[in-house]
């Protein structure tokens, strides 16, 4: 796909649109602008420098009810980017000074981030390259425990060799043993690389880097265990994928992704506006957004991988607003959001669009996740229109949790096919819309049963 290729910053708004539209039904607005957001921090990057700094960064807030696709549009704008991208909570946060954590992390675990999808980059351009390697110290692990008198007739160590790479290739040594010492990078470095949170809610990647890091570097020794074959391989994998990359690249390319595409997305940001009263609570909040505002403004944090100006970062922040309102943010972080878009409630023609459109569509996935046990799942199209009547209307009648609620109407609909699926092995099922009545409507006729069971 040739839009998939672009950058995201390449792109015109048009574009992305287009591409979130593969996974969000509806709220066009939000679309739009979020594209536009974006455009328009890469028309400012194009600005010569003085006039780049009177320029403010164009940043969104995000206004709708729960459940509607906020967090998903931010998230897939990310991902669309391959940009590095983090969702933190407001009020998570306490002012400088206070006890909790400071928003100067949001940016360091924006950076860790960036090295984690950066690192994750590179490995995959070297899984080749490295696969070949794996496969020679393997094969030195496997030898001379099988073939040590031998090892002298070179011709014959050689067939040996190859056959015994044949064997591995088939997998069939997966489960053999073999004594090896475990480098002591490979364990730690695992959990920073892939373990990284995308989410990071409450845990400072920063310092578990940091933690990480310095375990490695103070314990140069290796231990040898017996291991299967195939941990084995993934073993030595990870250790080669971990030498085949240059540190410093790493580091300069996540800061350079960080700086120019990262976006912090600031969920439940009408949490931390003042709604008028001053007592202490208000007074710390009001503390979170003047911390907040120098990160939004652009300032440079120090992070363990170097200075992070935050200049260019998107943020886009949201927030029900059902209390508060923007205005009642602190004037200059107002001033530092001035896209603001409603998201609307989604009425049950979205909901039947997203039981069944978007590319990772619910639809899609109970059918492929039935498919792993053989059962052939599929749904009338009155089933589908039923469901997500069957969805407002739940809506309506218990709390309205948005889109959600179609997980849960789901869950209770194919409860017992998920339960029986086993026995089904090799049957088609066809879900009806007699079957979702049967199965559904006792319950949402009942609203004190909608509120506990759907
Ligand atoms: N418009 C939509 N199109 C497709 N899927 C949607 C839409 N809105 C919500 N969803 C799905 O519903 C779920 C919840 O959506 P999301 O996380 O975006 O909610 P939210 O608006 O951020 O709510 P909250 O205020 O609770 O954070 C996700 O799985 C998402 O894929
Ligand atoms: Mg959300």
């Amino acid at each position: 796909m040739d839009n998939e290729q672009k950058k995201l910053d390449d792109m015109l708004p048009r574009e992305i649109v287009e591409q979130l539209d593969k996974y969000i039904i509806g709220q066009e607005d939000a679309k739009k602008l979020i594209a536009i957001a974006i455009r328009n921090r890469v028309r400012r990057k194009r600005l010569p420098e003085d006039m780049k700094a009177e320029v403010t960064p164009k940043n969104i807030i995000m206004m709708g009810p729960t459940g509607v696709g906020k967090t998903e549009i931010a998230r897939r704008i990310a991902k669309l980017a391959n940009a590095p991208f983090i969702k933190v909570e407001a009020t998570k946060y306490t002012e400088v000074g206070y006890v909790g954590r400071d928003v100067e992390s949001m940016v360091k675990d924006l950076m860790a981030s960036s090295v984690s999808l950066v690192k994750a980059e590179m490995f995959k351009e070297n899984e080749k390259k490295v696969e070949t390697v794996v496969e020679e110290k393997l094969l030195d692990l496997l030898i001379p425990a099988i073939d040590e008198e031998k090892k002298a007739q070179d011709v014959q160590v050689q067939d040996v060799r190859e056959s015994m790479r044949q064997l591995l290739r088939s997998g069939a040594l997966d489960d053999k043993e073999v004594e090896m010492a475990v480098p002591q990078s490979v364990r730690v470095s695992g959990v920073g690389v892939f373990g990284a949170p995308q989410d990071a809610s409450g845990v400072d990647i920063g310092n578990i880097f940091e933690d990480l890091n310095s375990m490695f570097q103070n314990s140069g020794r290796e231990k040898k265990r017996k291991i299967t074959v195939k941990r084995a391989r993934e073993i030595i994998r990870e250790d080669q994928l971990n030498k085949s990359v240059d540190n410093d690249k790493v580091i300069d390319e996540a800061k350079a992704r960080c700086e120019e595409m990262g976006i912090i997305f600031i969920d439940e940001i009408d949490k931390i506006a003042n709604k008028g009263q001053t007592n202490n609570q208000d007074v710390s909040r009001e503390g979170v957004q003047r911390d907040i505002l120098p990160i939004v403004e652009g300032t440079k944090v120090s992070t363990k991988w170097g200075v992070v100006d935050t200049t260019n970062i998107l943020f886009i922040a949201a927030g029900a607003f059902s209390v508060a309102k923007p205005s009642d943010l602190i004037p200059e972080l107002q001033g530092r959001f001035p896209l603001r878009v409603e998201l609307h409630d989604l009425t049950s023609d979205d909901f039947y669009r997203i039981l069944t459109e978007p590319d990772n569509a619910i639809v899609k996935q109970y059918k492929a996740l039935l498919k792993t046990e053989g059962v052939d799942l599929s749904f009338t199209d009155d089933a589908l229109r039923h469901i997500a009547e069957i969805a407002e209307k739940a809506n309506n009648s218990a709390d309205n949790i948005g889109a959600r609620r179609l997980h849960t109407v789901m869950e209770r609909l194919l409860e017992d096919l998920s339960f029986n699926a086993a026995d089904k092995k090799g049957e088609s099922v066809e879900i009806t819309a007699d079957y979702v009545d049967k199965a559904l409507s006792g319950i949402v006729e009942d609203q004190d049963l909608t509120r506990y069971i759907l």
